[in-house]
């Protein structure tokens, strides 16, 4: 018997939210930082999809999907950290002050 999961659902963020979220009124700012904890969660979704199906081609023996998972596992990081920079060195500082 072959044992298949399915997931049909994530917690979090979903890129149909994110466009949804543009085009809102408010404070750029506050809807910008808003955009960018989204796309992080969306981020961290990948992470942790890429992160298991490497570990899964690894115990496999599946060299050449590791090699791949690897590379897009670290884009996907690179991405998170990105969006943390823009966020902690500019976006949050600008909403905590629209709020205020
Ligand atoms: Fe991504």
């Amino acid at each position: 018997m072959r044992a298949v999961a399915k997931r049909k659902s994530r917690p979090g963020y979903s890129h149909k939210e994110g466009e949804d979220q543009i085009g809102q009124k408010g404070d750029p700012s506050v809807l910008d930082a808003g955009l960018i904890a989204g796309a992080q969660g969306v981020e961290h979704y990948e992470i942790e999809v890429y992160g298991s199906l490497r570990t899964w081609a690894a115990r496999i023996g599946n060299s050449f999907a590791v090699s791949l998972l690897d590379e897009t596992l670290q884009e996907e990081k690179d991405a998170d950290h990105k969006l943390t920079q823009i966020a902690e060195q500019s976006v949050n500082r600008e909403a905590a002050g629209a709020s205020a």
